[in-house]
């Protein structure tokens, strides 16, 4: 069954479980392509972060070499200790001078590693985006009957926007700050482990207030993510439906309706943001109390020239130096917390980006597929049975042979899956059971580009782009030559219109060919058809949304084109029925009647009540 279960990909995939660390795996993989600028990252970082972390241990030397200088705490510059006090001066000043040093070659590191960092970043972020556009294009005409084309949009955009968080600083401040933990945690171990253990008695609370928030924090995202898919989907289903909804006055009910998605969207991202702004006042007063708990202790027993817990003696200077690296030790806490929850916010978005881009394609070419020659044009529908939904057939045992060269008509009421048989010739869905072949050729066992490129398509409501006339009829093959376009558009008498318009063939069109009438539009279709040249020709209702004179003009325009082409034409117009070589009369799925206009007429049974119903007052 290949029209796969309906709303699978986007809606159930959202309630499939997720799996963080499979996403952050992802991020690797496009990430990794830019290593080198990684390595540099981080090199950049550790040396920056040396240096910062470097300048706690010698505040702590200012005071106990300098200012109140003692023996058994000195180690920076102990030939100071006696010497004159212009001599300590300089070496004040020579000490200030490094830690300025110091300072500003971290700063420019961490600049250029936070601008190398965003440069792959950036890159990644690129590729990702390349990745699932070209996924799009992979995906078949069913996944885009079953999911919201905003809510698509939506993973392009919004959603790879805060991802470009994860990939860009948030993964250099976590390296760094974690650089920073260690170092900084080291050199208090390493210099006080009795005073050092005491300092960092608050970071298991750090600890688990970050794990508590964040994962509250990243379930929220997810749904902010859900609903900026949804506010998008409304916001483009509106503007493309924009004429209707005026039309019909249903302003008020849009407005209402998108106030709906768009609060839900504000309650999803306030819960996110009540989560996100509650982390870092906590985190923040308990720097504050580990701040208290070294000046207090140490400073008591520095004052009192007591050891700490049997540690080593603390002098004034370690305090100082204390004091620097609780903050140098809480600031990467605060920050890998902080970024941890936007990382929250980036998995949210890479689940729907790779969920998108992991959806397998309904129609894939079969692995020994092989290329369609150049064929005829003989169709065969042997027992087709086709289905949407799984369970509710639409075609129900549909057989016919449409031989080279033959037009076919296929009449029937609507809905009764006179769309659906075309719809697998060109293979955009495939059959439940049966088969469709092209001179002999099954569709299953050949590849869709081959079979497509030989089929021309003209619907009802035909897509043009926003490009010129010209590229809009190119748009059928690409390689086409300017004479070529214009002798297809003189072919199905489009020329003389597009002559008159303001730039000739060069007239650029608006969004889905706004500013052309559907007539035109339709006579650009199938100029564009006409070019592509194909073996196969359908035609979906391609009239039936034009005035009768422009149908009569689209219609001497088919004339031309049918000719020496296996057509399928789906009309509501006599003239076009009564010039077919067989008509087919559709019915809930079936084929109930087959033969020429007259031959059916005679039977006096569906096609002649259809007849009666629909074509009669045409005759005159
Ligand atoms: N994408 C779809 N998903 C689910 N059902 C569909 C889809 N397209 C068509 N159908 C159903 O299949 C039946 C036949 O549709 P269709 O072939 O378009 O009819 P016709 O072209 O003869 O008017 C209808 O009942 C319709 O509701
Ligand atoms: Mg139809």
């Amino acid at each position: 069954m290949m029209m796969g279960p309906p709303g699978r990909a986007l809606n159930q995939e959202a309630q499939k479980p997720k799996d963080v660390r499979a996403t952050l795996a992802r991020f690797w993989y496009y990430v990794r392509r830019w290593w080198y600028a990684l390595v540099l990252t981080i090199f950049m970082i550790i040396v920056a972060t040396l240096c910062q972390v470097g300048s706690a241990p010698l505040i702590g030397q200012a005071v106990d070499c300098y200012f109140l200088p003692r023996a058994d705490t000195c180690w920076y510059d102990p030939a100071a200790l006696a010497a004159p006090q212009e001599q300590r001066l300089r070496g004040l000043l020579g000490l200030a001078l490094l830690m300025s040093g110091l300072f500003a070659t971290g700063a420019l590191l961490q600049g250029l590693a936070f601008f190398t960092m965003n440069w792959a970043g950036q890159h990644a972020l690129r590729r990702i985006r390349e990745d699932t556009f070209h996924q799009m294009q992979r995906l078949s005409v069913g996944y885009y009957t079953r999911n919201e084309a905003g809510n698509i949009m939506s993973r392009v955009t919004s959603d790879t926007d805060t991802i470009q968080q994860a990939l860009g600083f948030a993964l250099l401040s976590v390296i760094g700050g974690i650089l920073q933990l260690v170092v900084t945690g080291t050199l208090m171990l390493v210099t006080n482990l009795a005073y050092a253990l005491i300092s960092l008695s608050v970071v298991p609370l750090m600890v688990l207030a970050t794990l508590y928030i964040s994962n509250q924090a990243r379930k929220a995202f997810r749904t902010t993510r859900q609903e900026m898919g949804n506010v998008n989907a409304g916001l483009q289903e509106s503007i493309a439906g924009m004429r209707e909804v005026q039309a019909f006055n249903r302003e008020a009910e849009s407005i209402a309706q998108f106030r709906a998605t768009n609060a839900a969207n504000r309650d999803a991202n306030v819960r996110a943001a009540t989560f996100t702004s509650a982390l870092n006042p906590a985190l923040e007063a308990l720097g504050y109390v580990a701040i208290a708990i070294v000046v207090v202790v140490g400073g008591l027993s520095a004052l009192r020239g007591e050891a700490l817990l049997g540690g080593g003696v603390i002098s004034l200077g370690m305090v100082f130096a204390f004091i620097q690296y609780v903050q140098r030790f809480n600031q990467p806490i605060q920050q890998i917390a902080i970024l941890w929850t936007n990382l929250q916010s980036a998995v949210a978005g890479g689940e729907r980006i790779f969920g998108l881009i992991d959806t397998e394609a309904e129609i894939v070419d079969d692995p020994a597929a092989h290329e369609l020659p150049s064929i005829k044009g003989r169709v065969v529908f042997d027992a087709v049975h086709a289905e949407y939904i799984s369970g509710q057939p639409v075609l129900r045992g549909v057989n016919f042979v449409a031989e080279a060269g033959q037009m076919v008509a296929i009449v029937g009421p609507t809905g009764a899956g006179k769309t659906t048989i075309i719809n697998l010739i060109p293979r955009f869905y495939d059959v439940t059971a049966g088969s469709v072949s092209v001179d002999g050729h099954d569709v299953r066992s050949i590849t869709a580009a081959s079979l497509r490129r030989q089929i021309g398509i003209v619907l009802q409501d035909s897509f043009l782009f926003a490009d010129t006339v010209m590229n809009n009829i190119r748009y059928g093959r690409l390689e086409a030559s300017d004479e070529e376009v214009i002798a297809a558009a003189r072919l199905v008498a489009a020329h003389e219109f597009i002559e008159r318009l303001a730039n000739g063939y060069q007239t650029v069109l608006g969004e889905r060919g706004s500013g052309l009438s559907q007539g035109q539009r339709q006579l650009i279709a199938i100029a564009r058809a006409a070019l592509a040249d194909p073996r196969i020709l359908i035609l979906d209702e391609a009239t039936s949304s034009v005035d009768t004179r422009t149908e009569r003009v689209i219609q001497r325009a088919f004339d031309q084109l049918l000719q020496g082409r296996t057509s399928f034409v789906i009309a509501h117009r006599l003239s076009t029925i009564r010039n077919a070589d067989v008509v087919l009369v559709v019915q809930d799925g079936q084929i109930v009647e087959r033969g020429t206009h007259d031959e059916l007429l005679a039977l006096h049974g569906a096609y002649h009540a259809l007849y009666m119903s629909q074509f009669a007052q045409e005759k005159a």
